[in-house]
């Protein structure tokens, strides 16, 4: 697995001090893995992160002691300290907090659990903190949003292996294969390629099942004239990718045929709509007026796409304008997906995904597969 290199976390750090003055902190408790892993480059299963005016403090346990200690080495702004074994993450943050008290102390309120706040609320105010925690949001998300350099090669890297794993399903006879042997054969493909492990559980849905968005691979078997819908992604130096095609087994359907053509001129309006300074929900409106003019519109049940990186479903949220809420403005530097769908309960359905790069001028696709079969 490749890291990022020292200057680019350190480009990541620079950005992080003017967000947090902004918000008013000094010191950031980070419990988001991806995160985490973003600011250090330390991909683990159980880690926080004290960010200070001068370091990055990583707890971590002994099942990561190589990789911690490792970090602290390339990377020599992070400080690694191992938990003891037995010891608790509550009990190791609270005793890092111990030097920064008098300093405003961020939490991120969207990543720490309710029972680690009122453990540290409690522990810190014991120890005679005069100020509680702050509630943050988003402060190391908004700075993910907008890819640099050495994430679009990876993400880049990781949308042309997908292709490659995608092209290779398609090019199989489906027909009496029962779904999950055939997530599995993608599973296999997608490690074959690289990826170090799927980003989601694969979907596989034949027939009647492809009319259920996020249906699990069944021991249904795989008929022939019928629609199937084939979602995976793949995680490549910690980069999510993601995409769905929907085939027709032979001898094929014209109304299944026609569905997927209806969906694929929706993904092509959607494309057409993504470029900087554009509202997320321009972009879904677009998809979705498509379907909406084939009669499909109450058949699209869910939003256009997302964002990708470090998480498969992260900033930006590409769906309708939620009453109250103003989603930002596409910006160059985004990768998303686009993946209109339509699902008509009892007969089927088709979901077309692609993953997308907003560039200066509008986008780009990253990834690249026939959508016709
Ligand atoms: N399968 C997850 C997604 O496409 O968003
Ligand atoms: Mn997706
Ligand atoms: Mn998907």
């Amino acid at each position: 697995m490749r890291l990022p290199p020292a200057d680019v976390l350190a480009r990541r750090a620079d950005s992080l001090v003017p967000a947090m003055q902004a918000r008013g902190i000094d010191v950031l408790v980070v419990t988001s893995l991806s995160n985490i892993a973003y600011l250090t480059g330390f991909f683990a299963s159980a880690a926080a992160l004290l960010v200070t005016p001068a370091e990055f403090i990583v707890l971590s346990d002994g099942r990561y002691s190589q990789a911690l200690a490792a970090r602290g080495l390339e990377y020599t702004r992070v400080r690694p300290v191992e938990l003891i074994p037995g010891a608790s993450y509550d009990a190791a943050l609270v005793d890092a907090l111990g030097p920064y008290r008098g300093l405003r102390v961020g939490v991120e309120a969207s990543h720490l659990t309710v029972n680690r706040y009122r453990y540290l609320t409690t522990e810190l105010a014991m120890r005679g903190w005069a100020t509680g925690l702050i509630e943050t949001a988003d402060v190391v998300e908004a700075l993910r949003v907008r890819k640099d350099g050495w994430e679009l090669a990876r993400l880049r890297d990781g949308a042309s292996r997908l292709s490659d794993v995608a092209k290779y399903i398609m090019s199989k006879d489906l027909v009496g294969l029962h779904e999950y042997d055939v997530a599995g054969d993608i599973d296999a493909a997608l490690r074959r390629a690289g990826f170090a492990r799927p980003a989601f559980d694969t979907i596989v849905a034949g027939g009647p099942n492809a009319a259920l968005p996020h249906g699990r691979p069944a021991g249904r078997r795989i008929e022939r004239g019928e629609l199937v819908l084939l979602d995976f992604g793949g995680v490549l130096d910690g980069y999510c990718t993601d995409l769905t095609r929907t085939v027709v087994t032979p001898p094929g359907e014209a109304r299944a045929r026609r569905v997927i053509e209806q969906v694929v001129d929706a993904q092509a309006a959607a494309f057409a709509a993504v470029a900087p300074g554009r509202a997320p929900d321009d972009v879904d409106g677009a998809a979705r007026g498509r379907l909406e003019a084939f009669g499909l519109g109450a058949a699209f049940t869910h939003g256009t796409g997302h964002g990708l990186g470090l998480d498969v479903h992260e900033a930006p949220r590409v769906s309708r304008r939620r009453e109250g809420v103003v989603e930002p403005a596409l910006e160059a530097g985004m990768v998303l997906t686009l993946e209109p769908g339509v699902y008509l309960p009892g007969w089927g359905g088709a979901r077309i995904e692609d993953d997308v790069l907003v560039t200066e001028d509008g986008a780009e696709w990253l990834t690249d597969v026939p959508r016709l079969g």
